[in-house]
């Protein structure tokens, strides 16, 4: 199978599951997640600011169109979209994994036109964990990137007939490529979750942001077994943590070591955002939600599900008495069923975070 087919496979099999969901929606993991309502705290629209710092930027909104694709003709008119939709709202967009450009530099466009459509906006290369700091300097540099993301996804590539099955380099070429390129490196998975102990040891590594893409969403581990010729239905299917068990069991290790934790990963509301950033992520990504809504309604109806979702972020906040995605922090938060049954088991105490704004700030 060429890298072409297998993009066309991804972004083929993750719409199906995104259309799945439509028809049937699952529960979501986000809906363990509630906040306390304190009626009286709410402040002025003015009062708010959407912006975050992420890899020493100033981001307009704490949301980006997280990694997907790139390496076909067809993918290629998916990142124009993307990028489209990226520039006319503001927000940060990686590109998929850019392992076809390095393999064939002849589809270098179905990547550059992130940056050809977007040429102001914060635009982050993809590679996987076994690119040398040579490689991950022409990603970069083909999109003159502003991060460079890593993407660690040990699963899919055991479910994946083509896919790697020693995995011992990756933590040495992660440290090789933050030293080895001129830009920060995020780290993130692909659906199956970061742990607080992944994070210790990528901060070690010198990694300054993490990106937990937690279970929840876009499932590869399905995906990659549907396009075997005999599936093994899932066998791995509910394999990984859930984005709010990532981020519950992250916190503390990504505060102690300075890391910037970003959330993805089954995020399908503007609730789900203000969720994840009220348990400590600074901005959130969104890949198979995104990519659904383009590719059933088109590119305005992208940018306007995208502006819609930043004006719900802000009344969120208002409500909340939240004037900075820091402040959400201190917000109120119900942990409730398989959250906070995972998170005891982890170790972490879910009543810690239902009294928050009680404690000095
Ligand atoms: C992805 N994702 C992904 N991630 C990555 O680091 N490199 C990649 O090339 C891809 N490719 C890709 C293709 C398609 C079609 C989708 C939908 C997703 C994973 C993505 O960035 C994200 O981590 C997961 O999809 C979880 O987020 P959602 O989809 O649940 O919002």
């Amino acid at each position: 199978m060429t890298f072409a087919g297998r993009k066309d496979d991804h972004l083929r099999l993750a719409l199906a599951q995104q259309r799945a969901l439509t028809v049937d929606p699952r529960p979501s993991p986000f809906d363990d997640i509630a906040f306390v309502h304190h009626a009286l705290r709410g402040i002025a629209p003015r009062e708010v600011s959407l912006s975050t710092e992420v890899c020493g930027a100033r981001w307009p909104v704490p949301l980006y169109i997280n990694a997907m694709t790139g390496g076909s003709d067809r993918t290629g008119e998916v990142n124009r979209g993307l990028a489209t939709a990226a520039r006319r709202t503001g927000v940060a967009i990686a590109s998929g994994s850019m392992s076809a450009y390095l393999a064939d530099p002849a589809v270098a466009d179905t990547y550059a036109v992130l940056r050809a459509e977007n040429p102001g906006g914060f635009v982050i290369a993809n590679v996987n964990a076994n690119a040398t700091p040579s490689m991950a300097a022409r990603a970069v540099r083909l999109l003159s990137a502003d991060a460079l993301q890593v993407h660690v996804n040990p699963i899919q590539e055991t479910v994946m007939p083509e896919g790697d099955r020693d995995f011992s380099a990756w933590p040495r070429n992660i440290a090789a490529m933050v030293s080895g390129v001129d830009v920060p490196v995020i780290v993130k998975e692909v659906g199956f979750g970061i742990s607080g102990a992944t994070v210790t040891q990528l901060a070690d590594l010198g990694v300054r942001a993490v990106d937990v893409s937690g279970r929840g969403g876009t499932n590869f581990a399905l995906i990659e077994s549907a396009r075997r010729e005999r599936s093994d239905s899932g066998l791995l299917g509910g394999w990984g943590q859930s984005t709010p068990v990532c981020l519950v069991d992250s916190v503390a290790a990504a505060r102690a070591r300075e890391v910037t934790l970003l959330a993805s990963g089954g995020v399908r509301t503007p609730l789900d955002v203000v969720r994840s950033l009220a348990l400590g992520a600074r901005a959130v990504g969104v890949s198979g939600y995104f990519l659904a809504v383009l590719e059933s309604d088109g590119l305005d109806a992208l940018v306007e599900v995208i502006e819609d979702w930043i004006a719900q972020i802000r009344r969120l906040m208002v409500v909340l008495g939240a004037s900075t995605v820091s402040a959400l922090s201190k917000t109120d938060v119900l942990l409730t069923g398989d959250l906070a049954e995972v998170c005891r088991l982890l170790g972490w105490d879910p009543a810690d975070y239902a009294r928050r704004s009680r404690s000095p700030r």
